[in-house]
């Protein structure tokens, strides 16, 4: 069994990387012990605050935004770093070379179920001169992506990963805090029967989005000749997740709920690190026009538009919208 830092020092030719990487998973076991513990350590329940989103903060988004912000803040290689939950982005050590991206914690409306949750990251390199403190530093497309992964808390704590070399995952054993690797060179079967999108909001979506989804539910009876199967965790750590296991399609489209928003999805912490991890696992990542890590970012909190997963299912989606 390689343990993870083993596995980095032969796999990623990229010492200040692999100091990110084994770093960040400090924070991350902790989240998993504070998930672990659940109400007994106070962190269910609301925060009562909004974060720039929009979104009312739960206890644990912030919580967990704060271990890794100090986490990441302490390793020399990390420049700057922007988060879902902050409204800057906040610079770290001058000598670093290291843009650091995050969404503390994903599917957190899932916290008070007790339903997993993740965290998703994203690693880009600095221009020299660039000012960690300023959004242009961050404004990459997901092509410029130098590592990405997640972190999955369910009924184990996954790390899954690429730093551009194919997927691999690791699992935590919680008796000694290491990370062993579980499985290597992922890939995602290129067709699917199963389908993830939030069906409430149908009628939202574009014409196009509509009448794919409506084929896919048509099942053998449809164009597509054969019977899908529907899951919706509202955790988008968990879909992918399944995706990488099993294959599949995740979407969350564009709506037009609120025009000023192109889906519900952010490019930087949710879409570009998702789409490096599977494109790197042989899957497909689209936001139904183009790939999502073509997008130029305009801002660290842009949202985008999400179709991603086994290739060709993607490859379909996409013909609907040519
Ligand atoms: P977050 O908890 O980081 O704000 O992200 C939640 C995201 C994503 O994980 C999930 O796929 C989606 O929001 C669920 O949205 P709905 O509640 O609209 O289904
Ligand atoms: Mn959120
Ligand atoms: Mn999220
Ligand atoms: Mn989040």
């Amino acid at each position: 069994m390689q343990r993870l830092r083993t596995f980095l020092d032969h796999h990623c030719d990229n010492e200040a990387v692999t100091d990110i990487i084994d770093g960040l998973m400090v924070a991350c076991k902790d989240i998993t012990h504070q998930l672990h513990l659940g109400s007994l350590a106070g962190i269910l329940g609301s925060a009562e605050q909004e974060n720039v989103q929009g979104e009312c903060q739960k206890k644990l988004d912030v919580i967990s935004n704060d271990l890794i912000k100090d986490t990441l803040a302490n390793i020399d290689a990390v420049k700057g770093i922007a988060s879902e939950e902050e409204d800057e982005p906040v610079a770290c050590n001058a000598n670093g070379d290291y843009l650091v991206l995050f969404d503390p914690l994903d599917g957190s409306s899932n916290i008070d179920v007790n339903v997993t949750v993740g965290t998703i990251f994203s690693i880009l390199k600095a221009a020299p001169g660039s000012d960690a403190a300023s959004q242009q530093a961050y404004l990459q497309a997901g092509t410029e992506q130098v590592a990405a992964g997640y972190v999955l808390y369910g009924p184990s704590t996954l790390l899954v990963l690429t730093v551009g070399k194919g997927v691999f995952s690791f699992t935590l054993d919680p008796r000694d805090g290491e990370f062993f690797l579980q499985r290597e060179n992922i890939q995602i079967p290129a067709q699917t029967q199963e389908f993830a999108i939030n069906m409430s909001n149908q009628r939202f979506w574009l014409p196009q989005m509509q009448n794919y989804v409506g084929d896919l539910l048509q099942g053998e009876e449809g164009p597509l000749g054969k019977r899908y199967n529907m899951r919706w965790i509202a955790s988008m750590v968990a879909e992918i997740h399944r995706i990488l296991t099993r294959g599949g399609i995740f979407m969350y489209p564009y709506d037009n709920r609120d025009p000023s928003k192109p889906g519900k999805l952010r490019l930087m912490y949710e879409g570009n690190p998702m789409s490096m991890l599977v494109e790197q696992a042989g899957g497909k990542a689209s936001t139904a026009f183009e790939n999502i890590m073509s997008v130029q970012p305009e801002g660290i909190h842009q949202r985008v538009s999400v179709v991603m997963g086994s290739a060709d299912e993607v490859a379909t989606a996409e013909k609907y919208h040519a």
